[in-house]
């Protein structure tokens, strides 16, 4: 059979003649292309050269170990399967090669039948590792293409008639009766709604977590803290809700981004303010564990239902006992996005009808002893 792009490839690298021989002999016929390394060194080369979608590595070998083979070919490609093969099957090395990366491993000696079905095994793996990465590939372009539709076809467009308007109620101001104005302002509020979902929707879609941490640094949590607080001061003296709070001293500072971790305490304590009665309180307590920093957010307002819980962090989510106040049911999406980007996590605790508590945990660096 002539060999073709598709073709799968299978490498064996062993010191002993007869497995190289055995294998290969196994393999002769099934359309597989085979090449094989009598060391880790020649191996390892061999990686480079032949690309194989799957390679049997010996883990007892003179020269470079079969371990350090398997870290290698990690390094090289990890989207290739290895499978070890072992003399001495002992429960320990197997787990120590899976830990290097090792799908499987296969003790000696073997029967033909087993080695085609492992094979068989680890090509299957090979095949949904490739497809997991071009599934995800092309997930991660149809988000920008619809960032990109949202953007250029809907904002823009809408932007330019908004500018429109603005410039025809200036020039019609003198012009303009009483009741003309107030239907030039109910379109100017029904666009600016508009232009404001647009806006949270591209923030969902465009988040790029990867972007986001090539901007971390060490930073104090007081300061994002702070920075959500000051601008939910005016929300908070709207509905005479007084923020109390209570920070523990000489905190561990956390890596990250100041602005989006702001974002991410812009939005629950916005949301504890507009789920709210007026004339209640709001407690902001910073605590520190034995590896994170904790953040916690406490409500007295109106909860959310056992139902709605395991919902609230999807995108575009609305629980039923806040669909009376204004929102798009992105921002706790946007934070959990966030809080993740910064190996952190968001969770919540909520009795319906007495309050919620929303907590959010940040890993700090250990210094010192
Ligand atoms: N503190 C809270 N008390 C009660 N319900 C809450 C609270 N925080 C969030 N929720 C519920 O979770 C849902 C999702 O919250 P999220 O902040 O994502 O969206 P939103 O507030 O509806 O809109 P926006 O996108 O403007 O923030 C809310 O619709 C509400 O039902
Ligand atoms: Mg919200």
């Amino acid at each position: 059979m002539q060999p073709t792009t598709n073709t799968p490839r299978i490498l064996i690298i062993d010191d002993e003649e007869v497995v190289i021989d055995s294998c290969t002999q196994i393999l002769k016929g099934s359309g597989y292309l085979v090449a094989t390394a009598m060391d880790g060194t020649i191996g390892l080369r061999s990686v480079q050269d032949f690309h194989p979608d799957l390679v049997f590595v010996d883990l007892k070998m003179p020269g470079i170990s079969g371990f350090e083979v398997l870290e290698k070919i990690q390094e090289i490609d990890a989207t290739i399967v290895s499978i070890v093969i072992t003399g001495f099957a002992t429960i320990g090395s197997a787990v120590d090669a899976m830990k290097k990366g090792a799908y499987d491993f296969l003790p000696k000696p073997f029967t033909p039948d087993e080695f085609r079905m492992i094979t068989r095994r680890g090509l299957e793996r090979r095949k949904l590792v490739l497809e997991t990465i071009s599934l995800r590939r092309e997930k991660e372009l149809l988000r920008e293409q619809f960032a990109s539709i949202v953007s250029h076809e809907l904002k823009a467009p809408l932007s330019a008639v908004q500018q429109n308007l603005f410039s025809l109620e200036y020039e019609l101001s003198n012009a303009l009766n009483e009741e003309q104005k107030e239907k030039i302002e109910r379109v100017k509020v029904r666009i600016d709604e508009l232009l404001k979902l647009i806006n949270s929707w591209l923030r969902v879609i465009s988040v790029d977590i990867n972007k986001l941490k090539d901007g971390f640094k060490q930073i104090p949590i007081t300061q994002p803290l702070s920075s959500a607080l000051e601008s939910m001061k005016p929300f908070a003296a709207r509905k005479n809700i007084e923020i109390t709070t209570a920070i523990a001293d000489d905190l561990h500072p956390v890596t990250g981004d100041s602005i989006s971790l702001s974002e991410v305490f812009v939005n629950i304590i916005g949301n504890a303010i507009k789920y709210s009665p007026e004339n209640t309180r709001v407690l902001v307590k910073i605590e520190e564990t034995k590896d994170s920093i904790r953040v916690s957010v406490k409500d007295s307002g109106i909860g959310i239902s056992n139902d709605d819980l395991p919902h609230i962090f999807d995108g575009f989510y609305r629980g039923k006992s806040g669909q009376a106040m204004a929102g798009h049911g992105i921002g706790l999406a946007v934070s959990r996005q966030i809080t993740e980007a910064h190996n952190g996590s968001i969770t919540v605790e909520s009795v319906l009808g007495k309050g919620t508590t929303f907590v959010v945990c940040l890993p700090y660096e250990k210094t010192g002893p």
